[in-house]
């Protein structure tokens, strides 16, 4: 292009966290416990044994962290409520406290004209209903789901317009059932296929429940997606691309937004006896349900070859991927047989390169990824993640970040690139806003704005000292994006 279109004057420049990775505040206030609080309390499960007990003390530190926010410029700031903090149990009485402390941010995000954009379910499901309906492996689970939505639609209602029902379906399903990676950590595939369907149905019931009770906000669920490329021209790895496209991506949005299964896959999950159950009245209440956008959470694709079941993958591949990302891990050698496997092999992108984390780069693929969504289901994409988990270092009080900046300023454009296309979007949340718990890779792996002085080992202070990407992306903000 001579020239890109400029980013519209209401774009909402944001960043996102997610409760269990900055609250702490674990036990306080009459919250209940979540299986990320087990999970991670128990021997082996997470880096170094690291856990969201204190995070990054958000908890108690909300003003000082809106502060920061407003100071900043952000448009829009994405979190998500801890439902074992709203109903300590996950299904019984309301948490008074709970709600209290995200009737405060939203009230301080409002007071600095941040969009707050709520995420209902980022992971931390109520240790409770795991242990009485075996969390998401049950119907019954349901009910309890809408009646947390319930409660946050009444509460919050007229102050937030932007709401996420599940984020990235795809990774904690694939990680709590495929890979053992987190709770509930089962390696059984037709149990993930399981749960995931009983999910899908808790996010349709959901989404009608909103647009009943909240008539003129937007909801729609967080995905994480990533273009699929064949490795080569060999039209056997282009059938293996088509394959996992439909493993990867189309399993999950093509119910969202269309409320049915893709065709092929589902039929081949039906011949190897994994598909999930789907009842006539499942397939109605799917259909009836239609978010409003599309989340998008964007930090690679993902590239295959056709599955040559006598050439299992090299360890040395293996280990080159990151050990949390569900879609770079690969089959054992002995499971390359199993009846979803013969379809694709993940392999490493040569054009590509990679983040410390083994996690591929690739600005290009993000403007891939969003024309393919847009061309596909033609809703307003949101994109509430993306961002560069990196180790920072504090050097005489200031951390210079300048990998994190080429990496966003690069992804930025490929996304005004993808606007200028005729991509219909809402906003962009950079992952994240301060630095927080990653999951599985503890507090080295930073993805934020503002360093947190904390690591593994330590608490430290927690002070937040704004990184030089803080102030890269408050010019960005100031200037709609103009200088991209
Ligand atoms: C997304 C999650 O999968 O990726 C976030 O929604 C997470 O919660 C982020 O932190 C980065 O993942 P990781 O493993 O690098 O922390």
């Amino acid at each position: 292009y001579q020239k890109l279109d400029e980013f519209q004057k209401n774009f909402l420049w944001g960043a996102a966290s997610a409760a269990y990775q900055i609250e702490g505040a674990y036990q306080e206030d009459g919250k209940g416990l979540s299986i990320w609080d087990e999970y991670a309390h128990q021997p082996g499960n997470t880096f170094k044994g690291t856990t969201g007990d204190v995070a990054i003390d958000h908890y108690h530190r909300v003003e000082e962290d809106v502060a920061l926010m407003a100071k900043m410029g952000l448009k829009a700031y994405r979190f998500s409520v801890a439902w074992s903090r709203v109903i300590p149990d996950g299904e019984g009485d309301v948490n008074e406290a709970g709600l209290a402390f995200y009737r405060k941010l939203i009230t301080l995000l409002k007071q600095n004209q941040i969009e707050p954009v709520l995420t209902i379910y980022h992971w931390d499901l109520p240790l409770a209903l795991q242990k009485k309906y075996n969390g998401w492996g049950s119907r019954e689970i349901i009910p309890a789901f809408e009646k947390y939505c319930r409660t946050l639609f009444s509460a919050f209602k007229d102050d937030v317009k932007y709401w996420v029902t599940f984020n990235e379906q795809n990774v904690f399903t694939s990680m709590g059932y495929r890979w053992a990676q987190h709770p509930p950590k089962v390696t059984d595939i037709k149990r993930m296929y399981a749960a995931n369907h009983i999910i899908n149905l808790a996010n349709a019931t959901a989404i009608n429940l909103f647009h009943e009770l909240v008539p003129n906000g937007q909801i729609g669920p967080s995905f994480g997606y990533g273009p699929v490329y064949p490795l080569t021209g060999d039209p056997n790895d282009v059938l293996a691309a088509v394959n996992a496209n439909d493993f990867n991506n189309n399993w999950w949005l093509d119910v969202y937004c269309r409320g049915e299964y893709p065709y092929f896959m589902l039929k081949q999950l039906q011949k190897a006896g994994i598909a999930p159950e789907i009842t006539a009245d499942d397939q109605v209440l799917l259909k009836s349900a239609k978010p409003d956008f599309l989340g998008i959470n964007y930090y690679h694709g993902g590239t295959v070859q056709t599955n040559r079941l006598q050439k299992p993958v090299k360890e040395a591949e293996q280990k080159d991927f990151s050990a949390t990302d569900p879609y770079l891990m690969q089959p054992k050698a002995d499971q390359a047989q199993s009846p979803e496997v013969p379809m694709f092999n993940s392999v490493s992108n040569p054009y590509l390169d990679k983040t410390a984390w083994g996690w591929e780069i690739d600005p290009v693929g993000f403007r891939v990824a969003l024309r393919q969504v847009y061309e596909k289901y033609r809703l307003p994409l949101f994109v509430t993640e993306n961002g560069l988990g990196a180790v920072d270092e504090l050097v005489d009080g200031k951390v210079d970040d300048q990998y994190r900046i080429d990496y966003l300023a690069q992804h930025v454009k490929t996304m005004k690139e993808a606007i200028t296309d005729g991509v219909e979007m809402i906003g962009y949340c950079a992952w994240s806003f301060s630095d927080i718990l990653s999951w599985l890779n503890g507090y080295k792996k930073r993805y934020g704005f503002v360093y947190v002085n904390r690591d593994d080992d330590s608490q430290k202070d927690l002070k937040r000292i704004p990184k030089a990407s803080y102030y890269w992306y408050q010019q960005l903000i100031a200037q709609n994006g103009a200088q991209i």
